[in-house]
């Protein structure tokens, strides 16, 4: 196989950190939904499949190279919240999280003479530009809305988000 034991390892540790950031999305869209807040939900469904796209992309990866693609259990998810700033605040600090594994990742392919790897993983650091300015942005609305969630929705209606809506196609 193309790849070393060790690459992996590292890539299956990812997977689950990806189905991870999935089901916290989606827990955090079936609160919006029952606050009746349907573009926060419809942004974090997005999102939701967007990092699914992320794990699949990571197995296919390391099928394609050769080596064991492992689907173990999502680490604990947050299903209880206290309002729409904990929500946006829980999804920035993961996507800071997943950008620290992300380099990790990348310094194992690296101490592995593993090229290929490296280089597979850059879309991966440029995706995590992206959902951590997104987030980012979104929590600054938020913060500015000062209470009125209908800026907020307003804000998302009229936001295109062409990221979230290809994951599926990633
Ligand atoms: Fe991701
Ligand atoms: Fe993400």
């Amino acid at each position: 196989m193309l790849l070393k034991q060790p690459v992996v390892d590292a890539i299956n540790a990812q997977v689950v950190e990806e189905f991870t950031a999935s089901a916290q999305y989606l827990a955090i869209a079936l609160y919006f939904e029952r606050e009746t807040l349907p573009e926060l939900a419809g942004f974090f469904r997005l999102q939701a499949d967007e990092e699914h796209g992320h794990a699949v992309k990571l197995l296919d990866y390391v099928n394609e190279a050769g080596g064991n693609p492992v689907i173990a259990p999502t680490k604990a998810v947050k299903n209880d919240f206290s309002g729409v700033e904990e929500c946006i605040q829980l999804a920035l600090d993961q996507e800071l999280t997943v950008t620290a594994q992300i380099n990790h990742l990348v310094d194992v392919a690296v101490e592995n003479n593993d090229h290929l790897t490296r280089q597979f993983l850059q879309w991966f650091v440029t995706e995590q530009l992206e959902e951590v300015a997104t987030m980012s942005d979104l929590l600054a609305i938020v913060k500015r809305a000062n209470g009125d969630l209908f800026r907020v929705e307003d804000y998302l209606a009229r936001t295109p988000h062409p990221e979230a809506a290809a994951a599926g196609a990633a």
